[in-house]
């Protein structure tokens, strides 16, 4: 029956991985429906770890049809060195399914991310340098290449000659970089051609018979929110919908037909890359969450950036992607520190904001509001009720539930895909 999204609530690298992994075995399809291979999910299952980055999580479940929709933009060689990975750790990938319409990443979309970060100097935005926005650049000036005109050799030509046409005099004129042929990219995408046509389909069209036939099907974001190209801190963003709109537009099911939309919350708040982030810690308490939480990034290994949960954050994020659940995850990390400021509203210039300023200049200059919460030094990773955790756990998730607009669902208490607390159904 049900349409379920999941989003990330903040800066990305919340947990959406192990929350999409947690209903794995009660879905039927996992659409990945944004972003590309600067995602980066780490599930836990037992003593094994997985690294995604272009497939779906839900792909580590047997019997789930993993789905790349048409949102997505998708680096060939990734694609399929990720499936060989876990092919050889005797993960099923034969089920997944690609939208004819997703959008390719080239060599030169990765070189123009890299080269144009290095121009913006001081301005860069700390991408991922896969070539993300340089791809989606060229899906808005409508001369993009999607998986569809792999399969006919001579609209391929035409496209990539199309957009190598400026692009060369980008390289080489502003940026003093060699020209790329029209042949060396051919050779590379036709190269993938075989092992990709099996796979292609009109992914809207099987997703929304599934729907139609009661299947549960679950759509995992990429990024986060606060990353999303319209609402997240512009410029400081990734180039794709990452929010809950995004699930519809990403993979071809009307809107009418998302039923629930599960938004991840970490306990406490990260972000990689540059731009604004109010609640940051540059002392040893940063310290301690990045080296309790393990905070450094799945995809490029960059230290994250932590600060303390912003309660503003989460209400933005409820009422943006009309949040129905909420899943809290690492609040292990936060065992044994007495006493844990939580972020309810900022200063701006000694006026005080409830909600995200609209400008941002001012949520640059925004100095979070604290309130403080006594702490717990119990561990917690073993309780799988909300009974068993400590009063002042307790406390501090009903803390958060009360200040962000959305009810919690489910706790994480551990990597591991059964550390986790439910509360409230995430499917029924
Ligand atoms: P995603 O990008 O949102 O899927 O998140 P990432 O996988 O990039 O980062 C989340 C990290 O936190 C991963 O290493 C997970 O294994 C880990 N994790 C998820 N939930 C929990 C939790 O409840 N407790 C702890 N300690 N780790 C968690
Ligand atoms: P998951 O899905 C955290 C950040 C980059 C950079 C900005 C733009 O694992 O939560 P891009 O390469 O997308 O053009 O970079 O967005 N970013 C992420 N940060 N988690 C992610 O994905 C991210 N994907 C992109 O660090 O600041
Ligand atoms: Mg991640």
């Amino acid at each position: 029956m049900p349409g379920i999204v999941i989003v990330g609530a903040q800066w990305g690298d919340e947990g959406k991985g192990k929350a999409t992994d947690l209903l794995g075995g009660r879905t039927d399809y996992v659409v990945k429906f944004n972003g590309g291979n600067n995602a980066g999910h780490t599930v836990v299952v037992g003593n094994q770890k997985y690294a995604l980055h272009l497939l779906p999580s839900g792909i580590l479940t047997p019997g789930v049809t993993p789905v790349i929709g048409n949102g997505v933009v998708i680096d060939l060689e990734v694609l399929f060195h990720e499936l060989e990975a876990l092919a050889a750790r005797d993960v099923d990938v034969s089920k997944l399914r690609v939208s004819a319409n997703a959008h390719i990443i080239t060599d030169y979309h990765r070189t123009l991310d890299k080269v144009t970060e290095r121009f913006l100097g001081k301005r860069s935005i700390g991408t991922t340098g896969r070539g993300i926005g340089p791809a989606y650049a060229d899906k808005i000036n409508r001369i993009g290449i999607r998986v569809q005109d792999l399969f006919d050799e001579s609209i391929l030509r035409q496209k990539i000659e199309g957009a190598l046409d400026a692009k060369n005099h980008m390289l080489t004129k502003v940026y003093n970089r060699r020209a790329v042929t029209c042949d060396e990219i051919f050779d590379d995408l036709t190269s993938y051609v075989e092992r990709l046509r099996p796979m292609v389909a009109d992914t809207g069209l099987e997703l929304s018979q599934a729907l139609d036939a009661g299947k549960t099907v679950v759509f995992e974001a990429g990024q986060a929110t606060m990353l999303d190209i319209d609402h997240g801190t512009y410029p400081f963003v990734t180039s794709s919908t990452a929010t809950a709109a995004g699930a519809a537009s990403g993979s071809g099911v009307a809107p009418s037909r998302l039923d629930r939309v599960i938004g991840i919350v970490k306990a406490y708040t990260t972000r990689v890359g540059a731009g604004p982030f109010p609640t940051e810690l540059f002392d040893e308490w940063g310290e301690l969450l990045r080296s309790n939480g393990f905070e450094f990034g799945t995809t490029t290994g960059r230290p994250r950036r932590c600060g303390w949960n912003d309660t503003v954050l989460t209400r933005y994020a409820s009422r943006i992607n009309g949040l129905t659940d909420i899943v809290l995850t690492k609040l292990d990390v936060l065992t044994g520190i007495e006493s844990i400021p939580v972020c309810v509203a900022y200063d701006v210039d000694g006026e005080r904001f409830d909600e995200l300023p609209v400008s941002q200049s001012d949520f640059h200059h925004a100095k979070p509001i604290y309130e403080e919460l006594p702490g717990w030094s119990e561990d917690i990773s073993g309780a799988r009720s909300f009974e068993d955790l400590p009063a002042n756990a307790q406390a501090y998730v009903r803390f958060l539930e009360e200040r962000s607009g959305s009810r919690i669902s489910a706790i994480g208490v551990g990597a591991d895909r059964d550390a986790i607390i439910q509360v409230h159904d995430l499917i029924d």
